[in-house]
């Protein structure tokens, strides 16, 4: 007990610092951070899908389709003509294509023009059955199944299909920007550093008080971290990460809520104001970082390859993937809303929504995409979610954060 044990002592001493810097983020690992039990939105849709494909169960729908037979079609055009371009019916057919020459204003181009489809020499079976429900002939359509999953009945159908048949003749357009192909892209030029421009910029000083408010415990953020500006300049653009002792991949807005707790004692849920607060601080704080992705352990590579496949996934009535709209038809027009493609999609969140008046972060998006094709949405913390973001990060790496921004 004399030289030699004292000098381990010391040793210790000295290595403890390090060893605490190292230490891993103390998290809740119980239980959900979501608000539970989960419920959408107050003025969102609130119509449930639950027989068709969520991204947790995939098993829902089927992925062909069967052909059905018939002879001939007779319906009526004029009735046909008004429920394609009727927008409460699913959208109407005009949100993806031209439609001749009473084509209405701000179609879109993600499926093919049709305006001549009449000459195509296409037989009456096709027409219907691909109406019907495209799976018979594609799989991989991106179009809906609009009879099979319930949007019109067969009679209706078969005026839709009588329509199609009358059109022969290519559209005209009036204004360059009825035509999806003569249309400007919209390009975000706002400077989202300026609080009169950005209102989610009003959030960074609310997020920076609450991390120097204590907790129920009596702690604060603050006290463990006495210089946030250096120790975070990185870190939100470095999430989402795989967590091992949670066994997913944790977002920022997920560790805030799993961290907080486990520290201040608060409870800052996903999708409260406390926790958006503190993500668009601390994702300030990390603004003009590159945006990087670690994938080196072999569990974060198969949480990406999940979050692919994710991306891929039929959901909704709609049947859509997000590369469906992000990927097949990037840069092209859904009605008059112009599709980007995932790289540029996730190095601005959260992000003041002006179409809505609200902060949203990235799982906000998620879910709102999910309702927009008919799927149920998941809670934001979900494994899905997690695995998606991951995917969405990757495929943003090297670019620059700049948050929080301010988007349509
Ligand atoms: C979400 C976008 C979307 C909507 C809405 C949509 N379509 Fe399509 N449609 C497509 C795409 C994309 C294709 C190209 C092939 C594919 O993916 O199946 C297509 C192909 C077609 C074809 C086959 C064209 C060909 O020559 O191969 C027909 C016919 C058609 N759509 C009719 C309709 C009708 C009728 C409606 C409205 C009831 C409609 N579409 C609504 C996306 C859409
Ligand atoms: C009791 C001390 C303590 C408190 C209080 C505390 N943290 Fe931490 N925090 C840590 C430790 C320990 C780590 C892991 C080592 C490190 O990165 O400094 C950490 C890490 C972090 C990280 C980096 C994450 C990572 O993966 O390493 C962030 C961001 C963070 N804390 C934010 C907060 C916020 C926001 C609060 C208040 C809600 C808070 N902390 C409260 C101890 C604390
Ligand atoms: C029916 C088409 C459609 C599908 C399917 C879809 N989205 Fe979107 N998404 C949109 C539209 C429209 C916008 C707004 C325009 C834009 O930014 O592309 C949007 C915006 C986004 C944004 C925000 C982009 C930004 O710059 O702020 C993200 C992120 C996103 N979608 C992710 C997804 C993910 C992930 C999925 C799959 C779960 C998905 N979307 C499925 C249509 C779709």
């Amino acid at each position: 007990m004399t030289f030699f044990a004292r000098a381990f002592g010391v040793a210790l001493l000295l290595a403890a610092p390090i060893a605490m810097a190292q230490q891993p983020a103390p998290l809740q690992l119980e239980g959900s951070v979501s608000p539970q039990p989960w419920q959408r939105y107050g003025d969102w849709n609130k119509a449930r899908w639950d027989s068709y494909n969520t991204l947790a169960n995939r098993a829902l729908t089927p992925l062909k389709g069967n052909e059905i037979e018939i002879k001939e079609v007779k319906g009526d055009p004029a009735a046909g003509q008004k429920l394609a371009f009727d927008r409460n019916r699913g959208g109407g057919c005009l949100a993806c294509h031209i439609m001749g020459p009473k084509t209405l204003e701000l179609p879109g181009n993600v499926g093919p023009d049709l305006s001549e489809i009449g000459n195509a020499g296409r037989t009456d079976q096709w027409f219907f059955n691909y109406v019907f429900d495209p799976r018979v002939y594609n799989p991989q359509s991106v179009m809906p199944p609009w009879g099979k999953h319930g949007f019109y009945n067969e009679a209706e159908i078969r005026d839709i299909v009588s329509f199609l048949k009358t059109l022969k003749t290519p559209a005209k357009f009036a204004e360059a920007l009825d035509d999806p192909a003569k249309r400007a892209k919209p390009v975000e030029n706002r400077d989202a550093t300026d609080p009169f421009v950005n209102p989610a910029m009003d959030r960074v000083d609310p997020g920076a008080a609450l991390f120097k408010t204590p907790g129920p415990n009596g702690q604060a953020c603050i006290a463990c971290h006495a210089d946030p500006k250096t120790a975070f300049k990185q870190w939100a653009a470095e999430m989402p990460k795989w967590e091992p002792r949670l066994k997913k991949v944790l977002g920022a807005e997920e560790f805030i809520a799993r961290h907080a707790k486990a520290t201040t004692g608060a409870d800052v849920l996903m999708e409260t104001q406390g926790n958006i607060d503190l993500s668009i601080y601390l994702h300030n704080l990390a603004s003009g970082s590159t945006i990087k992705v670690d994938l080196s352990a072999p569990d974060a590579q198969a949480a990406y390859e999940r979050g692919v496949a994710l991306s891929q996934a039929k959901i909704g009535q709609f049947n859509l993937a997000c590369t469906d709209c992000h990927q097949q038809a990037a840069n092209k027009w859904i009605r008059g809303q112009w599709l980007g493609d995932p790289k540029g999609q996730y190095d601005h969140f959260p992000v003041w929504r002006t179409s809505r008046n609200e902060n949203w972060d990235i799982r906000k998006r998620f879910q709102w995409c999910n309702v927009q094709v008919r799927a149920n949405e998941l809670p934001p913390d979900a494994v899905e979610y997690g695995e998606l973001e991951l995917y969405l990060r990757k495929a943003n790496e090297g670019l620059t954060l700049s948050s929080p921004n301010i988007r349509h």
